[in-house]
C-alpha cells in the first residue's frame, strides 16, 4: 500500500471535493440520485483519476441530509448498464421503500428510475447504497452517507462525515475487474483492497481551529475490510453507534472498530495548539497509516477551554421495551468458508456437495441453506420480541446486518449482556455466539445478511417476515 507519510503531506486539501457540493435536480419535488459512471480522484491530485460508478457520478455519493420525521422524496435514476436499487441502511421505513432487489422491489432497469418516499423516524448517521449485485456495484462506488438531523442537535463547530472505503485497484489505478467474483475472496475475508480512502481520496484534511468541537460521523463503506481507527492526539467521546445515541463515553486508548456497514459518531474537542496537525490513524496488520488529517489553523483559538455544552444526543423513538420472557427465539448457524467444516448445503431446494456449491458460486450457509431460502428464518407477529441466536461456526468474522430494525445484543458467549447499544450491524467474531433481540414492529420482509458483501453473495443471506 502506497501512501504519503502524513508528516510530509502538506497539499491535497479537500476543499474542492465534488461530493461535498451535490447538485440536485428536483423534478416533481424529488431529489434525484443518478447512478452513473464517473471519474474519481481517488489517488489524489496529480494522479490519474479512477473510473467509478457513483451516485451523481461521484464516490462516495453526495451526503444526503434529511430532517427527522419529515417526508423525504428521493428518486433513483439509473444510468448504469445494470439494474439497480437503493437501500437506506439503518432507516426504519415502510417495507416497500427498503430497496432490496428481488425481495422488496424489482430493481430499476438501465434507463429507468424508482421513487422512494419515507419519513425517517430516527435522527443520526445512516447511509444509502446499491442493493443489487452489491459486491460489484458497491465496490465500484455506489454508496453515500445519509444524515438525519436532530430538531435540536448538540452544539458543535463542525459536523464532518468520514467515509472509509477500501478499493482494489490495478497497476493503472483502475478498479480491478478481473477479481470480481473471485471465489477465493468469497471464501476468505471478502474483497480486501489495496487502497484506503476517506471521503473518496487519500489524506483528506479537515481544517479546524483550536478549541473547536467536532462531530465526526464515521461510516465504513468498504466491501469487507474491518476498519480499526485511532485518534492518537485527541480524546474522542463516543455518542452514537449505527445512528442510535448512547450515553457519552470516552473512546480511551483502544482502537475504534468499525465493521463494514457500521457507523460511529464521535465528539472531539480540538485541544492542540494553533498550527498543529494530527492524524486519524488506521491500523493495518503491521503498522498504522494516517487516513485523514486535522489541520489546526494558525492564529487565535476559537476558545481557550472546551465548549461547555452537553454531548448527549436526544433519544430516538425506538420501539420497546424488549420482552425477553415471551420472545420468539430462533438460531442462526453460520457455516462455510475456507478452513470451515461445511461439507454441503441446500441451494434453491437442492442438496449440494461443497464442490457443487462452489461451482454455483456459493461457499457459505445459514442453517444449512446457501443463499435466500424460500421460507423466512422467522415469521413473527408484529409487536412481538424476537431473539436470534447467532452461532458463528466458522473461522471468519462477520458483520451481521438486519434490515428495518435496530437490535441489541442480549447474550454473548453464553453470558447475559445488559444495556448493549442499539445497532443495525453487529460484528460477530470467529466461533462466537451472540444473541440479538429486537421488537419486530415493522410489517414486511426484511433481509438479514452478512455485510461483508462477498459473504452475502456467497450464501450468507436470509430474511424474516413480520406479519
Ligand atoms: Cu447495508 Cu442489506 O445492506
Ligand atoms: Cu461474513
Amino acid at each position: 500500500m502506497k501512501r504519503r507519510d502524513f508528516l510530509t503531506s502538506g497539499a491535497a486539501a479537500l476543499a474542492t471535493a465534488p461530493w461535498l457540493s451535490p447538485a440536485w435536480a428536483a423534478p416533481g419535488g424529488f431529489r434525484s440520485l443518478t447512478a452513473k459512471p464517473g471519474m474519481a480522484p481517488l489517488r489524489g491530485t496529480g494522479q490519474p483519476a479512477t473510473a467509478i460508478w457513483g451516485y451523481d457520478g461521484v464516490a462516495p455519493g453526495p451526503v444526503l441530509r434529511l430532517a427527522q420525521g419529515q417526508e423525504a422524496r428521493l428518486r433513483l435514476v439509473n444510468r448504469l448498464a445494470q439494474p439497480s436499487s437503493i437501500h437506506w441502511h439503518g432507516i426504519r421505513l415502510p417495507n416497500a421503500m427498503d430497496g432490496v432487489s428481488g425481495l422488496t422491489q424489482e430493481p430499476a432497469a438501465p434507463g429507468a428510475s424508482f421513487d422512494y418516499v419515507f419519513s425517517p423516524p430516527d435522527a443520526g448517521t445512516y447511509w444509502y447504497h446499491s442493493h443489487n449485485r452489491s459486491w460489484e456495484q458497491m465496490a465500484r462506488g455506489l454508496h453515500g452517507m445519509l444524515v438525519v438531523t436532530e430538531a435540536n442537535p448538540p452544539r458543535v463547530d463542525h459536523d464532518i462525515p468520514l467515509v472509509v472505503d477500501d478499493w482494489r485497484l490495478d497497476k493503472q489505478g483502475q478498479i480491478h475487474e478481473a477479481s470480481f467474483g473471485a471465489i477465493r475472496d468469497w471464501a476468505h475475508g471478502g474483497r480486501i483492497g489495496n487502497m484506503i480512502t476517506v471521503n473518496g481520496t487519500l489524506d483528506p484534511e479537515f481544517t479546524v481551529r483550536a478549541g473547536d468541537r467536532v462531530r465526526l460521523r464515521i461510516l465504513n463503506a468498504a466491501n469487507a475490510r474491518i476498519a480499526q481507527l485511532g485518534f492518537p492526539d485527541h480524546k474522542p467521546t463516543i455518542i452514537a453507534f449505527d445512528g442510535q445515541p448512547v450515553v457519552p463515553r470516552p473512546l480511551g486508548d483502544r482502537p475504534l472498530v468499525v465493521a463494514p456497514g457500521q457507523r460511529v459518531d464521535l465528539m472531539i474537542d480540538m485541544s492542540l495548539t494553533p498550527g498543529s496537525e494530527a492524524p486519524v490513524a488506521l491500523a493495518l496488520r503491521d503498522r498504522s497509516i494516517a487516513v485523514a488529517l486535522f489541520k489546526y489553523a494558525p492564529g487565535r483559538p476559537r476558545r481557550d477551554h472546551p465548549l461547555d455544552a452537553p454531548l448527549r444526543l436526544p433519544a430516538n423513538p425506538l420501539p420497546g421495551p424488549l420482552d425477553l420472557a415471551t420472545a420468539e427465539e430462533v438460531t442462526l448457524r453460520m457455516e462455510g468458508g475456507a478452513m470451515g467444516r461445511m461439507t454441503g448445503a441446500t441451494l434453491k431446494g437442492r442438496a449440494l456437495t461443497m464442490r457443487e456449491l462452489v461451482k454455483a458460486g456459493k461457499v457459505w450457509a445459514f442453517n444449512g441453506v446457501a443463499g435466500m431460502p424460500a421460507k423466512p428464518l422467522l415469521r413473527i407477529q408484529r409487536g412481538r420480541t424476537a431473539v436470534i441466536d447467532i452461532d458463528n461456526d466458522n473461522a471468519w468474522p462477520h458483520a451481521m446486518h438486519l434490515h428495518g430494525h435496530h437490535f441489541r445484543v442480549v447474550r454473548r458467549k453464553g453470558k447475559r449482556v445488559a444495556a448493549a447499544p442499539w445497532r443495525d450491524t453487529e460484528l460477530v467474531m470467529p466461533n462466537e455466539k451472540v444473541a440479538i433481540a429486537f421488537v419486530a414492529d415493522a410489517p414486511g420482509k426484511w433481509l438479514l445478511h452478512c455485510h461483508m458483501l462477498e459473504h452475502q453473495a456467497g450464501g450468507m443471506v436470509t430474511w424474516i417476515e413480520v406479519v
